[in-house]
């Protein structure tokens, strides 16, 4: 049998996880669900990342042992995942992964040893012993290079880590080290003769250029007496194993690799089975996933993973990455409590261009949830079986139209036989099926929801009402309702990877026996629905969510969250003190950062990708996500700004350094990240449109003061600065 190995990153036990964790794993189950159904075994890994600084710290302040503190968090995350059905009682993963598993600890322990045997394609030793000096982010858990920190305010204060604007560790200390540096070439050879080895193609693009960049060596363990929660290297129990070096193995220890108790618990032959695996991850630990663990397999002798897939990011409203530590991502509480999880699936599944970032927020969850699955799958579901109820008592009429009726039939614009819909229904499935291989989910649903919108215009056009008031017409009439069903039972078997229990829910609806996750998409026929048989009875899917009620709860709880949060002290913070924000720097210190530049310099393509379900009802025009009032558009203050001064910010490549006249008393400051597109000198007297009233952020230890509007331009989304064909005088408002 084939098999299928998936993984979602093991997720920081230090903090619960929000609704970016509960992405990559929503992405990794309905994968698992789709192969499984396409007749290939499966295995899907998620779990905790455990040890490091980061998790003896939370723990210290939460009072409680490293060991109570990541028991206590993973217990919270397991029954978290369960209630989104995501647990292995529910069909999700297989296997929750802990590095504090004692079969990792032997497995990882094994790896280093291979590595340390084993020599670089360059013929050197691969882990050496030397002297580390430098600066270390606990919540990043990665070193800091100079250009990847903002220097101490003051003589002999501590540089900041960007993302956390807190002051970095100083290290200074023997270490072991991964002679990464002897590796560029070998990696190279690996991207180029497997194009499809990263993907999307832009991720592939960075890691390639940044690896042609050249790499550094990567210190790889700490000393007990700094890190104690930790891998102990083997054979040198005064030193700890670095946290990333840890995590990654996990993904082969899970299956057995370099340990026997859990080859003897898992089988001997698993990893042969199970390995390689896909890895899906976050694009913010690309590099990691990219560069150092196809770096550490070729050391230690094991095969590279199948693939490395990197998806984009889930924004807030300005542009900046969700995280607990900024507060600003969804609440899995509130998202369950809210909403049925087959639409929260649906939502993040369609909402978000595979492999770019995007913008949420739980309003545009509800809005989805209301025209594309209320008004649409649910709305299409609930009239085609009422009807079947109605006209032909809970019975599925006949498919065909006898010879003496065609013509009738035909009038009232039904086929006599269901070619062209049954043709279209071929091509969307094979358009579903060649999207979902293609990580283009969102695509795959959009072809899935045409469908719908055809049928859905199919039966408008028919009138079944009408058609109900004369006899003549009976044929056609159950015709009309044959194809919308046996169009159901379709769309039930195509979505239930998605959606796993509503497409139950409408496969027994049409009474069919089985369930659809036993049926192969590509092995769909026509005519699978029997004339004849019963319906089951018609329940609803997916009730209207009602907009002004749900919002004002959410608000409120989101309020009472805060409140609670704030007034819990210690132990609050400790959990909510952060899970994603951190990663987005190398493991690799030297190796320059893809992006120094915050989000909202970045752009965010999938925002403005999103579109509604076409023939959904309350649908925005193409290109828009959500409609905004004009109350919402008027809180944003957008003004006339001419550059006085511009310049390069010091080691950084993508920001630029403005001082603005807004026609205020002063002019202000204000960072892009437009540097490498444009040259400082050339922007002097422009006239730019400036959001004047932004939140002030530091940026590389720089207040910026506003932001700078720019179109964003092709894949890569290359910023085009908008001004004005006319004159304008400075801090005239835009409208
Ligand atoms: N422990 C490491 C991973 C080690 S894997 C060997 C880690 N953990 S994390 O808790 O920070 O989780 C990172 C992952 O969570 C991201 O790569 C991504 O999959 C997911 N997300 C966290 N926040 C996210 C968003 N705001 N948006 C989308 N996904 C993000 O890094």
């Amino acid at each position: 049998m084939k098999t299928f190995y998936v993984t979602t990153p093991i997720y920081y036990a230090n903090s619960l996880p929000h609704m970016g964790h509960l992405y990559t794993t929503v992405v990794g189950d309905f994968l698992t669900r789709y192969k499984r159904q396409r007749g290939y075994e499966t295995y899907f890994l998620t779990g905790t990342d455990e040890h490091g600084t980061n998790i003896e710290r939370a723990s210290a302040r939460t009072g409680r042992t490293p060991r109570e503190h990541v028991d206590y968090i993973v217990g919270e995350l397991k029954s978290m995942f369960a209630d989104f059905g995501l647990d292995s009682a529910h069909g999700g993963f297989d296997i929750f992964m802990r590095t504090t598993e004692p079969f990792h600890y032997e497995g990882a322990a094994e790896f280093w040893r291979r590595a340390a045997a084993r020599e670089t394609p360059k013929g050197r030793e691969n882990i050496y012993k030397g002297f580390y000096e430098g600066w270390f982010c606990a919540p990043c858990a990665t070193f800091k290079t100079e250009a990847e920190m903002i220097p101490a305010a003051e003589e002999g204060g501590l540089p900041l880590c960007p993302i956390h604007e807190r002051p970095l560790d100083k290290v200074s200390e023997e270490s072991y080290f991964f002679r990464l540096s002897d590796y560029d070439e070998a990696l190279l050879s690996l991207y180029e003769s497997r194009p499809d080895f990263i993907r999307p193609d832009a991720r592939r693009n960075e890691v390639m250029s940044l690896v042609r960049g050249g790499l550094e060596d990567v210190s790889i363990s700490r000393l007990k007496s700094s890190v104690s929660w930790a891998i102990p290297v083997p054979d040198d129990p005064k030193h700890t194993v670095y946290i990333w070096f840890d995590a990654l193995i996990n993904y082969i220890t899970a299956l057995g690799w370099g340990s026997e108790s859990r080859k003897a618990e898992a089988g001997e032959d698993f990893f042969g089975r199970f390995w390689p695996g896909l890895h899906l991850l976050g694009k913010d630990i690309l590099r990691q996933h990219a560069v150092l663990w196809p770096a550490m397999l070729l050391a230690a002798g094991v095969e590279q993973p199948a693939g490395i897939v990197a998806h984009g990011l889930w924004l807030d409203q300005t542009g900046r990455k969700g995280s607990k530590t900024l507060g600003n991502a969804l609440e899995l509480p509130v998202l369950r409590r809210h909403f049925k999880v087959d639409a929260v699936r649906y939502f993040l599944l369609r909402e978000m261009s595979f492999g770019q970032d995007c913008k949420v927020d739980y309003e545009a969850i509800l809005e989805r949830s209301n025209s594309d699955l209320a008004s649409g799958l649910g709305n299409l579901v609930s009239r085609t079986l009422t009807m079947i109820h109605k006209y032909f008592d809970g019975v599925v009429p006949a498919p065909d139209i006898s010879e003496g009726k065609r013509l009738l039939a035909k009038r009232a614009g039904v086929d006599s036989d269901a070619q062209e819909l049954s043709s279209s229904l071929e091509l969307v499935r094979d358009q579903f099926v060649q999207n979902v291989e293609e990580f283009a989910f969102h695509r795959a649903l959009e072809a899935a929801w045409g469908m719908i919108a055809r049928v859905d215009k199919f039966i408008s056009d028919a009138k079944p009402w009408e058609l109900a008031r004369s006899e003549e017409q009976r044929e056609t009439l159950g015709a009309v309702l044959y194809r919308s069903a046996e169009t159901l039972r379709w769309l039930a078997v195509l979505l239930y990877p998605v959606m796993p229990e509503s497409a139950g829910g409408i496969w027994r609806q049409l009474g069919l026996e089985g369930e659809p996750q036993t049926l192969d998409p590509n092995e769909l026929r026509w005519g699978g629905l029997r004339a004849g048989e019963r319906v089951g009875e018609v329940a609803p899917l997916f009730p209207r969510i009602d907009k002004a009620k749900t919002m004002a709860e959410i608000e409120k709880e989101l309020a009472q969250r805060k409140e609670s949060e704030g007034g819990r002290g210690a132990s609050a913070s400790a959990d909510a003190e952060h899970t994603g924000a951190h990663a987005t720097q190398a493991a690799v210190p030297g190796a320059a950062t893809a992006s120094d530049v915050k989000p909202e310099q970045s752009p965010q393509k999938g925002a403005t990708e999103a579109q509604p379900a076409p023939g959904a009802q309350g649908q925005t025009p193409e290109g828009v996500a959500t409609y905004i009032t004009i109350e919402d558009f008027i809180k944003v203050e957008l003004k006339v700004g001419e550059v006085l001064t511009a310049e390069r910010v010091p080691k950084s490549d993508k920001l630029l350094r403005f001082t603005v006249d807004v026609g205020e008393a002063q002019p202000r400051q204000i960072l892009a990240g437009i540097a490498e597109h444009y040259e400082p000198e050339k922007l002097v007297g422009r006239k730019l449109v400036i959001v004047s009233n932004l939140k002030p952020r530091k940026l590389r230890g720089f207040e910026s003061q506003g932001m700078v509007l720019a179109a964003s331009v092709g894949e890569e989304g290359r910023p085009v600065l908008a001004t004005f064909a006319e004159d304008v005088p400075n801090g005239a408002r835009l409208k």
